[in-house]
């Protein structure tokens, strides 16, 4: 939640570009306000910040003209203290030679409030970041040094975050983490640290991974890592990061969720190349296999994967699992965990809080983690047993896409492997991909007229399709604004089917064995005066009895799901674009949930 990037150089320079392309590379973790501060050799600091999007606020208070030897900006998504420019970061301290700003939460962040106005510090905002920068100043005003107050600062404030902070009259910049990501980076002359890496690498390739418990002192050209506990130097390789930073650019296109939709069929080509290849593959089917129990783990779209993931394994393997929502899994599972149990957690990110909390719940109680992930270094992968990549480069949009489908894959290939099937059919998925996309453009520019008016959709599915329906809802509403609701078609009888009137759209998302069953819902809609639109295989009974129907490649049942989530995806993008709403950044909501 949240993210920030510092930067440390051997001269005054303007830095304010450099703060903006890193702040435009993390928006995709908060957009509700911005801000940049410099520290500039006469010890001042110029601190500028508004709520806003980084491109306006930076072009209205003139980020770009922003000077100094060091720099900060931070991206927000507010929880603690409602999006404003008093709560916007970076902060100052009481007397304004410290500045800094975190991502994250720190919780204890009303009680250190209330201690801090009693000691009398001057605190200016609800914003748990300007804690953090008064956690350091309590100690620095009792005369620690700068790392010593930080040692003692860490040791005050509890939660998950990163923390950047400079001080006027030095020539450095220190960070520190407790459970979310931070890496730092060493470049000619300069030192930068940021929450994640896309915002570093156009400046360096050498990284360091910041672990909790460490503070990263930056200084020009070097950066140097120091344990809370003793103050102690850690000594850590550096890192060269080879990873393309093309996937980071829109490429031609106006939204980078229209781009990553399209990037599919060749993102799960690339899935199954590296899954043939992998030993990986058998390492974690092994324990599955052999799992007591097993559980599959994740929220929103990951969790919408491991629905459709317990169908694949329980279809091809014989292999029951347990799809639960990450909190959820505390509660209605842990206390049954044990020896023996199998957990996969499935992450985009690898840094979802509620995912990551589930697996040090189970963890405690004997399960064994295994990991679905797309982001190599992040936190679920080091806490994995055995993890597996979704090979789909950077996914910057805040709808996942791409990254579902390759999850979704993953499950299918995952299963197939688990029952002792062949997996060579799969090889056709990508061509299927593409020919999807093309047929679907078409049909879903068809629907938009008709559809961006309206506050209210149903999307419904069975059996296979039922995750892609919940998917498609979820794709709908996130983007759009719109209530979507996705639903077993079955349920729909048994209350929603109130909602139908005259003209009531209600999209069904068939597979080819469920047909005779969707006929049933369909009509029960369209007696009623509803609309029907159905995405499935080209099929006499289903065309007769809808007013819509894509028809998608004939690909089979297994195959199915993972073509008719795509006309979903391009139709929700579509009607968020035709609705004036910006695909890639929805209000209110972040890439990186890392917190609660
Ligand atoms: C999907 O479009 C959403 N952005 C959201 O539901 C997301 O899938 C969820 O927050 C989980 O994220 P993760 O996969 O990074 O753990």
């Amino acid at each position: 939640m949240c993210g920030i990037f510092g930067i440390v150089t051997d001269r005054e320079t303007a830095l304010g570009p450099t703060l903006v392309e890193a702040g435009r590379r993390l928006s995709y973790r908060g957009y509700d306000s911005v801000g940049c501060a410099t520290l500039r050799p006469d010890g001042t600091i110029d601190l500028r910040k508004d709520v806003g999007r980084i491109d306006e606020v930076a072009e209205r208070l003139g980020f770009r003209e922003m000077r100094g030897t060091r720099g900060i900006v931070q991206l927000r998504w507010a929880t603690f203290g409602a999006p404003s420019q008093l709560n916007a970061q970076p902060h100052l301290d009481s007397d304004g030679d410290l500045v800094g700003a975190h991502n994250g939460n720190v919780v204890n962040n009303v009680e250190l409030r209330a201690q801090f106005l009693a000691e009398g510090m001057t605190v200016r905002s609800t914003n748990d970041g300007e804690t953090c920068v008064h956690a350091v100043e309590r100690y620095v005003d009792r005369g620690y040094p700068m790392l010593e107050a930080i040692r003692h600062a860490y040791r005050d404030l509890q939660g998950d975050y990163a923390f950047v902070i400079g001080r006027v009259g030095e020539e450095r910049l220190y960070a520190f983490k407790k459970g979310s990501g931070l890496v730092a980076g060493i470049a000619d002359g300069a030192a930068v640290v940021s929450s994640d890496l896309p915002s570093i690498l156009p400046l360096t390739r050498r990284v360091l991974r910041v672990e909790d418990g460490e503070i990263v002192v930056l200084e020009p050209g070097r950066v140097e890592l120091r344990r809370v506990e003793d103050g102690s130097l850690v000594f850590r390789e550096v890192e060269t990061v080879t990873e393309s930073m093309e996937e980071a650019q829109k490429g031609g296109y106006p939204h980078f969720m229209l781009k990553e939709i399209h990037e599919q069929p060749e993102r799960a080509r690339e899935l199954l190349h590296l899954y043939d290849a992998s030993p990986h593959v058998e390492a974690m089917v092994a324990r599955m296999r052999a799992a007591r129990n097993l559980y599959l783990v994740g929220c929103g779209t990951s969790y919408h994967a491991c629905l459709l993931g317990a169908v694949y394994l329980a279809r091809l393997a014989g292999r029951p699992a347990i799809p639960v929502l990450g909190p959820q899994f505390i509660p209605q599972c842990v206390p049954a965990v044990g020896p023996g149990d199998v957990g996969l957690f499935v992450s985009q990110s690898g840094e979802t809080k509620d995912v990551l909390l589930a697996l040090e719940a189970g963890v405690a109680r004997g399960l064994e983690p295994l990991g679905l992930l797309n982001v190599i270094g992040s936190t679920l992968m080091y806490k994995s047993r055995v993890y597996l990549p979704l090979a789909c480069g950077y996914e910057i949009s805040v709808p996942a896409t791409k990254t579902f489908l390759n999850q979704a894959l993953a499950f299918l290939y995952l299963a197939l492997r688990m029952g002792g099937h062949p997996t060579a059919f799969l090889q056709g998925l990508p061509d299927l991909l593409a020919e999807t996309l093309r047929s679907a453009e078409p049909w879903v520019e068809g629907l938009v007229a008709d559809l961006a008016g309206r506050d209210d959709l149903y999307c419904l599915g069975y059996g296979l399709t039922y995750p892609i329906a919940l998917e498609g809802a979820l794709k709908m509403k996130e983007v759009t604004y719109a209530h979507c609701e996705g639903m077993l078609s079955t349920e729909f009888k048994h209350g929603p089917l109130s909602a139908v009137h005259d003209g009531y759209p209600v999209l069904f998302v068939c597979g080819p064995e469920d047909v005779p069953r969707i006929v049933s819902g369909v009509n029960e809609v369209t007696c009623r005066g509803g609309r029907a639109i159905a995405i499935g295989e080209e099929d006499d009974r289903l065309r007769a009895n809808v007013h819509d129907l894509l028809p998608l490649p004939r690909a089979g049942p297994l195959l199915n799901p993972l073509l008719a989530v795509v006309p979903l995806q391009l139709l929700a993008y579509k009607l968020s674009v035709a609705r004036g709403i910006d695909p890639d950044f929805p209000r209110n909501l972040s890439k990186t949930l890392t917190v609660d």
